[in-house]
Parts: C-alpha cells; sequence; structure tokens
C-alpha cells in the first residue's frame, strides 16, 4: 500500500493550539494539584519551575527540532536522522510510553465522561453527601468506570480517525478558552470561601525543608508529564509543522501556558481544601491522591451560587482538555502504526483502542477488585503513572536532548532553530539553548536520578 504524502497543520495558530491541547490536559488539572499536594506544596513549584526552565524547555526544543527534521513517527524519525543507529529503539521506546500513558490516561478521562453525566443530570449536585464517597462508591465498582474508560477511548480514536486537520487541529481550538473562563470562575469562588487563605500559603510559602530527592523525581516527571515530552507526541505533531515554524519560541508559549494552566488549577482547588476543611473542623488533606479533584471541586460547586451550571462547564471542559491530550497520544501509536506496520488510519485506530482498552482496564479495575494487587507495592493504576511519568518521559527526554545536542552536531542545531538563518535570532540566544540542550538539561536530568537511586 503506498503512503499517502503526509499532512501537515492548516494554519500557525491551529499548530500552536494542537500543542498547547495536547500540554494542557488533566496534567494540569487533576494531577498538578494533587502531586503538589502530596510533595509539600510551595517548595515544589518551586522545583518544578526550575526544572521547567533548566530541563524542560531544552527538552521540548529538541524534540520539537527532531520532530520537524524527520518528518515522521518516532521510530522512523531517528532512522531517518541517523540511518543504521541504534537511535531508532528511543523512538520505539517513546512509542511505548505514549501508550502506557494513554491506558491510564483514559481511566481518568472516563470519570471526567462520568462527572459530566452526572453534572448533567442533576445527580452530582443533588448527592448531598460527603463528595469522597460518592467518588470511592464509583471508582471501586468494576463495570462503572470501565464502561467510562472505553467511552473516552472510543471517541478519542474516533477524533484521530478524522486525521491532523480535521479533527486534531478543530478539537483543539475550542476547549482551551471555555477552559479558561470557567476555571477563572471557580478560582474566584474557591478564594473567597472563608478559610482559603491557609491554601494559599501552602502554594505559595515554600517550606524548603519539603525537598528531597523524591520530591525532585516528583516534580521532574510532573513537569515532563504536563508538558507532554520525552514520549514523541511533541516530535510527531511537529512531524506535522512547516518548515518555516519559531520552534523556540513556540515551546516557550506552550510551556508558559501549560504552567499558567496549572497554577490556576491549583489555585481553584487547594484554598477550597483548606476551606472546606475548615467549615467541616477537620485536617485539611491535600494529600488525598488521584481523588482529590473529583471530590473537591463538586464540593465547591454544590456551595456556590449557579454550581450545577458550573458543574456542566467545567466537566465538559476538563473532558475537551482530557480528549486533545488523549489524540495527541494515540496519534503517536497511530503514526507508528501506519507508516511502520503498513496499515490503514481506521486499523491503527482500531489495534490502538485495543491495546490501550486492555491494559487501561486493568488501570481501572485496580481501584476495584483489583485493589489488593501490587506492582512493586503499587496498584496498576498507580505503576502505570510512576513508571511513565517519573521514569520513561525523563529518560525520553534524555535521549532527545542527548541526540540533538550530540548528534545533530552545531551547525545543524543551529540551522533547524534558526530556520535556515531566516530567524534573526541574536547569536548568544541560539547559543544559550544549545548549550542548554547539549550540557544542562542532560546533566541535570541524571543528576536527579543518581541523586534518587542513592538516597
Ligand atoms: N500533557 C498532558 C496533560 O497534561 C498529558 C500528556 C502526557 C499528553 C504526555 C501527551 C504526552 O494532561
Amino acid at each position: 500500500m503506498a503512503v499517502k504524502p503526509r499532512e501537515t497543520f492548516g494554519s500557525r495558530m491551529g499548530m500552536l493550539l494542537a500543542m498547547a491541547g495536547s500540554a494542557i490536559g488533566l496534567g494540569n488539572i487533576w494531577r498538578f494539584p494533587y502531586t503538589l499536594g502530596k510533595n509539600g506544596g510551595a517548595a515544589f513549584l518551586l522545583l518544578y519551575v526550575i526544572m521547567l526552565v533548566f530541563i524542560c524547555l531544552p527538552v521540548m526544543i529538541s524534540e520539537y527540532l527532531i520532530g520537524r527534521r524527520g518528518a515522521s513517527n518516532p521510530f522512523r524519525t531517528f532512522d531517518k536522522l541517523a540511518p543504521g543507529s541504534k537511535w531508532r529503539w528511543i523512538g520505539f521506546i517513546a512509542v511505548l510510553a505514549s501508550g502506557c500513558i494513554l491506558s491510564f490516561y483514559c481511566v481518568v478521562g472516563g470519570w471526567s465522561v462520568k462527572y459530566l453525566v452526572d453534572a448533567v443530570s442533576g445527580s452530582l449536585m443533588s448527592f448531598g453527601g460527603d463528595y469522597a464517597d460518592f467518588f470511592g462508591a464509583f471508582i471501586s465498582n468494576p463495570w462503572e468506570p470501565l464502561t467510562f474508560t472505553l467511552i473516552f477511548l472510543g471517541i478519542t480514536g474516533l477524533i484521530i480517525a478524522f486525521g491532523v486537520r480535521n479533527g486534531i487541529e478543530r478539537m483543539s481550538k475550542i476547549m482551551i478558552s471555555v477552559l479558561f473562563v470557567i476555571i477563572v470562575l471557580v478560582v474566584i469562588r474557591s478564594l473567597t470561601l472563608p478559610g482559603a487563605s491557609a491554601g494559599l500559603r501552602y502554594m505559595f510559602v515554600p517550606d524548603m525543608s519539603k525537598i528531597d530527592a523524591n520530591t525532585c523525581v516528583a516534580a521532574m516527571g510532573q513537569a515532563f508529564f504536563s508538558l507532554s515530552i520525552g514520549c514523541g507526541c511533541i516530535l510527531t505533531y511537529a512531524s506535522y509543522v512547516k518548515k518555516d515554524e519559531n520552534i523556540a519560541a513556540s515551546a516557550a508559549w506552550i510551556s508558559f501556558f501549560d504552567t499558567g494552566f496549572a497554577v490556576i488549577a491549583g489555585l481553584a482547588i487547594i484554598p477550597a481544601v483548606y476551606a472546606i476543611a475548615a467549615m467541616n473542623g477537620v485536617e485539611p488533606d491535600v494529600n488525598a491522591g488521584p481523588g482529590l479533584v473529583f471530590i473537591t471541586l463538586p464540593g465547591v460547586f454544590s456551595s456556590m451560587p449557579l454550581g450545577n451550571a458550573a458543574a456542566v462547564l467545567f466537566f465538559l471542559a476538563l473532558l475537551l482538555a482530557a480528549i486533545t491530550s488523549a489524540i495527541s497520544l494515540m496519534e503517536v501509536l497511530a503514526a507508528y502504526i501506519i507508516e511502520e506496520l503498513r496499515k490503514s488510519r481506521a486499523m491503527a485506530v482500531i489495534i490502538s483502542f485495543v491495546l490501550c482498552g486492555v491494559v487501561g482496564m486493568f488501570c481501572s479495575l485496580s481501584f476495584g477488585p483489583l485493589d489488593g494487587f501490587k506492582l512493586f507495592g503499587l496498584s496498576v493504576f498507580d505503576f502505570f503513572d510512576y513508571i511513565t511519568s517519573n521514569i520513561m518521559l525523563p529518560v525520553g527526554g534524555l535521549f532527545l536532548a542527548l541526540f540533538a545536542g550530540w548528534r545533530l552536531k552545531r551547525a545543524n542545531f543551529i540551522d533547524e532553530l534558526t530556520n535556515g538563518g531566516a530567524l534573526k535570532m541574536p547569536r548568544w540566544l541560539s547559543l544559550t539553548i544549545y548549550y542548554l540542550v547539549k550540557f544542562v538539561a542532560p546533566i541535570a536530568i541524571s543528576v536527579i536520578f543518581l541523586n534518587c537511586i542513592l538516597s
């Protein structure tokens, strides 16, 4: 079967929004607040920002640059840029990582579908009890979460089946604006609840004694996860980008938006946790884990005027944000299957759906019937979350930076960064980026890992 010419994004804006859509997702709204809560609040945030600048931005630029230059799926890209070398296995690991992430991501995506359905039917707001019980009862039931997981995965597959321009680009445009407006409304409500200021202090006044080797790994993992870097998503999207894009500027914008969104989501949730705990006279539990958003926010909505409408809009936006990220993950698998295994797009979608659906099933059941089953002391869900975010993505990022910094050669790197000299970028800037990629990011990632292994 002849491979059709590759699609490209229709416009610069569409490309930026699709990448931002990949980055902005459950990672910001669901994972960031509870990881921040688990890892000591402000100190974690500070570490996060430092890693963003010195590790993640250089890695994102590397991945973008490699993707645009190779214009293929991750596996073939490395084969094209370094023919016959072992580098192609980095591409393969990236494809694998994307599949593993999608497998647990679709479970949380399924939770969003469920909450949206319940918000629309009114049963979420009329529940009246403790939302921890509501959430607990839902996820421990074997069938319901599983059904929603598959629905979420099915929607994702359907969009992918439509291809780059009609599917991915169009969807990403609408969702970011809706999400932003709603979340700002929730922040306002959350911050005006009595007792919210303790939450603000937790988020912004760092307690350095909270930092240890594990916090560093957690902050690095969260940053990689949230920015969608290290697993070929940015690489695959970049392969659809035209050659006149300003890589460094796009990467900086995406990181800025993504982090802004995470902090705003934190502001919507953490102060509310404190306020609600103060109201009930209990200790705030920001360490509630993956359920945090699904437990806290319904509580906030039920205490605000027009709460039901806010809940509907919020869970709709959350779902859209999750979908635009999930499609970037499935597109990595699809591009690989189409180009390497020579299957049609529709077939690629079906294969991805089945693979991720099966693993996703185990992740979903690990909150219920498979509760007692542990891998290295973690539930199946936590295991996939941990190994992908904290290990596979940073390792992927390490190799992407090493490839861009050492294998591509300085002249090629700068040439790609400046679009063959067409972009007027000051020399000091391109060199700084180059050295961040070549030395700073790889050394920093290695040190963080070593520190964790040795501690
Ligand atoms: N960045 C996405 C989010 O924040 C998740 C994701 C991770 C997407 C890795 C693609 C690759 O939800």
